[in-house]
C-alpha cells in the first residue's frame, strides 16, 4: 500500500472558473480576491482579511506595520520555519529565540519571560502543527509590559484556542496558503486582524505603498505613494482555488480530526511514542509523533512508500545566518533541539483512509516494538 505525504482535491467547477479568469484577462484585483478575504474573514471571525502573496509576506508586513525596527528585540521561538525569523529581520529588528515545550513546540511564558530585555517590542507567536498556544498567560504577561503579539498561523487554519480562531489574539495572524497546507493557493497566505488602523496600513504597504486602490481612481495611475511598499499582492485565479478550499474545509476539518483520533488512540497502545494529547482544538496540519530511533523509521517508511515529513529536523538559531550573527548556544534551546531530534510528521488529509492510517500505525508500531 503506497500512502502520499499530502493531497488536494479541486473542484472541477474551480477549474473550470480558473480557466475563465484565465481567459479573461482580468487576471489581478479581481472579485475573486475579494470573495476570498471575506469568506476568510468570516470562516475566522475576525474583522479585517488581506491575501499576500504568502505567509511570509504578512508576517514582514505585520513586523513593519507593528513598527518593529532596529534596536528592538522580536522574541520567535527556536522551533519554527525560518520564515519567521526572517520576518523579523527584514526590518532590521533582532530575532531573540526562545525555547519551547517539549511536546507542543510552542513557545511557552516560562521561557518567553528568560528572554526579555528592555529592547524587547514584541513576540511572534506559532501554532505549530495546528496545535494552539496557551494564550491566556502569554497575552496577560505581553499585555503589562507592552509588547505586542504577532501570531504565525501558517499551519493553523482552524485551530481555536478555547473557542476562538487563532489569528484573532495578537495584532494579526498571518496564514499559509503552500501547497502542503490545509489549503492551497500554490503560493499565497492571508492576514486577519481586529484593529482598523493596522489593517489601513498592511493594505497599503502589501501594494508598494499606494494611496488610492483601483476603483478610487479618477485616471488610470492617478495616486500618490506616501510609504515605501511591497508588491505581495496575490493574482485572481489563485484566490479562486483557495475560495474553493475554503468552502470544502469547513466540512473536511472534522475528518481531518477523526484522523487525528485515530492516529492518538493507535499509538497510545506504545509508551515508547510521544505524542499529544488529542484535542478538538488543534486543526492537525499533520500529526507529530516522537520517537528517539527516528533515522531508521525514515528509512522504513521510505522503504515501504509511506508519506511523511519532518517539521522541523533544525532549529533556526543554530541555522549558519542567524548562529554567526548571532552566536546562538545549543544549551538556550535543549527542549526545542530534542524536538528537532525525534520529530516525524505523518500524513492527514481527508481522503485519507481509516484503512491507511490503521496500516502506518501498525507498521510504526511493529518498527517501535521489535527496537531494542
Ligand atoms: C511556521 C511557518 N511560518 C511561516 C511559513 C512561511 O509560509 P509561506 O511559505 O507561505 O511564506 C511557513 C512555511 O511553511 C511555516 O511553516
Amino acid at each position: 500500500m503506497k500512502v502520499k505525504f499530502s493531497k488536494k482535491n479541486i473542484s472541477n467547477k474551480c477549474l473550470s472558473d480558473i480557466s475563465k479568469i484565465i481567459k479573461s484577462g482580468w487576471l489581478t484585483h479581481g472579485k475573486y480576491t475579494k470573495l476570498f478575504e471575506e469568506k476568510f474573514r468570516k470562516y475566522t471571525n475576525s474583522k479585517y482579511s488581506l491575501t499576500v502573496s504568502s505567509c511570509t509576506a504578512g508576517l514582514h508586513l505585520s513586523c513593519i506595520a507593528a513598527g518593529f525596527k532596529h534596536g528592538d528585540e522580536i522574541i520567535v521561538p527556536a522551533m519554527t520555519h525560518t520564515a519567521t525569523a526572517h520576518a523579523v529581520e527584514y526590518t532590521g529588528a533582532k530575532a531573540v529565540f526562545c525555547d519551547v515545550d517539549l511536546v507542543s513546540g510552542n513557545l511557552t511564558i516560562d521561557n518567553l519571560k528568560k528572554k526579555i530585555s528592555k529592547k524587547t517590542k514584541g513576540v511572534i507567536l506559532v501554532h505549530m502543527n495546528g496545535g494552539p498556544c496557551d494564550f491566556e498567560q502569554i497575552k496577560t504577561f505581553c499585555d503589562k509590559k507592552k509588547i505586542k503579539i504577532i501570531e504565525d498561523c501558517a499551519h493553523a487554519l482552524g485551530t481555536k484556542y478555547k473557542n476562538k480562531h487563532v489569528g484573532n489574539f495578537g495584532l494579526s495572524g498571518s496564514f499559509s496558503f503552500y501547497p502542503t497546507k490545509q489549503i492551497t493557493t500554490g503560493e499565497g497566505g492571508m492576514i486577519i486582524t481586529n484593529n482598523k488602523n493596522f489593517f489601513k496600513s498592511i493594505k497599503k504597504l502589501k501594494a508598494f505603498g499606494i494611496d488610492k486602490d483601483i476603483g478610487e481612481r479618477k485616471k488610470p495611475g492617478e495616486y500618490d505613494v506616501k510609504m515605501l511598499g511591497f508588491n505581495y499582492r496575490m493574482t485572481d485565479f489563485q484566490s479562486c482555488l483557495g475560495l474553493d478550499q475554503l468552502q470544502s474545509y469547513k466540512k473536511s476539518l472534522g475528518k481531518r480530526q477523526k484522523i487525528a483520533k485515530r492516529y492518538y488512540q493507535n499509538f497510545c497502545r506504545s509508551n515508547k511514542i510521544g505524542q499529544l494529547k488529542f484535542s478538538k482544538q488543534n486543526s492537525y496540519f499533520i500529526y507529530p509523533i516522537f520517537v528517539k530511533k527516528r533515522d531508521k523509521l525514515i528509512k522504513l517508511l521510505n522503504k515501504i512508500h509511506i508519506g511523511f515529513s519532518i517539521h522541523y529536523p533544525k532549529i533556526i538559531p543554530l541555522m549558519s545566518y542567524y548562529k554567526n550573527k548571532y552566536r546562538n548556544k545549543k544549551s538556550d534551546y535543549t527542549n526545542a533541539i530534542n524536538y528537532a531530534n525525534t520529530n516525524i510528521s505523518l500524513p492527514v488529509y481527508p481522503s485519507l483512509k481509516n484503512k491507511e492510517v490503521d496500516y502506518i500505525s501498525k507498521k510504526i508500531l511493529t518498527f517501535i516494538n521489535n527496537e531494542k
